[in-house]
């Protein structure tokens, strides 16, 4: 398949991107940054501002592509023009171009506010406001064959190969596991109009994805 991932340079992205061409994706990585990321005859890249106007960002996307992938974000220091009109331009301009595949990395409880009390979240409360609205464009304005993956705390660990989804409560993430469990929602066919949350767990990526 030929894959946009929008955000190839963050921790997420990179990784992600790692597992796409090890999948034999063709893989188009958006980046600000002049230096390419990847040394590899499927990867190509593109330098993307998602501050841009709607038309600007549609007019840079191929037609041909078959899946996107959003991991980009401002780590809380434009929230607003990335988290959220960003985000909500990429989904807009991709419908537009008549793509249809879209997996977002969200937030855990980014749909539920009835678990914004907890002191990890009032302490990220306009980002998650952001990662809310945005999500629910995707889910109710969007005709997207749309994912979200709602991660808890992204850590720099070795992948461990096992989630748990959907749990009632928070936790952390290998962001190799995490990278690892986008790359399957790709194929995985009963993802698609899904929202789960993620955190390490008990469950084998594969098989937890295949009971959603
Ligand atoms: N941190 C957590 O614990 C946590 C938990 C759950 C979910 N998440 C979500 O996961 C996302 C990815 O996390 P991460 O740690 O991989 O992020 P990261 O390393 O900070 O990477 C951010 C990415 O966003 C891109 N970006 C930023 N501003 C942009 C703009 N204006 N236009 C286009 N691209 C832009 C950056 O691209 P450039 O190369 O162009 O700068 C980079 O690729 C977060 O943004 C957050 O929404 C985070």
């Amino acid at each position: 398949m030929k894959i946009l991932v929008i955000g190839a340079s963050g921790r997420v992205g990179t990784e992600l991107v790692k597992q796409l061409l090890a999948d034999n994706h063709q893989v188009i990585g958006t980046t600000r940054q002049e230096e390419n990321l990847f040394n590899d005859n499927n990867y190509s890249q593109l330098d993307l501002d998602i501050t841009a106007d709607k038309n600007a960002i549609q007019k840079q996307i191929d037609q041909d592509i078959d899946a996107v992938y959003f991991v980009a974000g401002s780590g809380g220091k434009d929230v607003l023009e990335v988290d959220l009109h960003g985000a909500i331009k990429t989904m807009q301009a991709v419908q537009d171009k008549g793509i249809k595949r879209y997996i977002m990395l969200s937030t855990v409880f980014s749909l539920d506010t009835s678990k914004w009390d907890n002191p990890n979240i009032e302490n990220l409360k306009e980002y998650y406001i952001c990662k809310h609205y945005a999500d629910q464009w995707l889910v109710n304005n969007s005709n997207l064959d749309y994912t979200i993956v709602q991660a808890g705390a992204l850590k720099e660990r070795a992948a461990t190969g096992k989630i748990t989804v959907n749990d009632d409560n928070s936790g952390e993430n290998s962001i190799e596991d995490v990278a690892i469990t986008l790359a399957a929602v790709l194929t995985a066919s009963n993802t698609t109009k899904k929202v789960f949350s993620m955190h390490n767990g008990e469950t084998a990526i594969n098989e937890a994805i295949a009971k959603l």
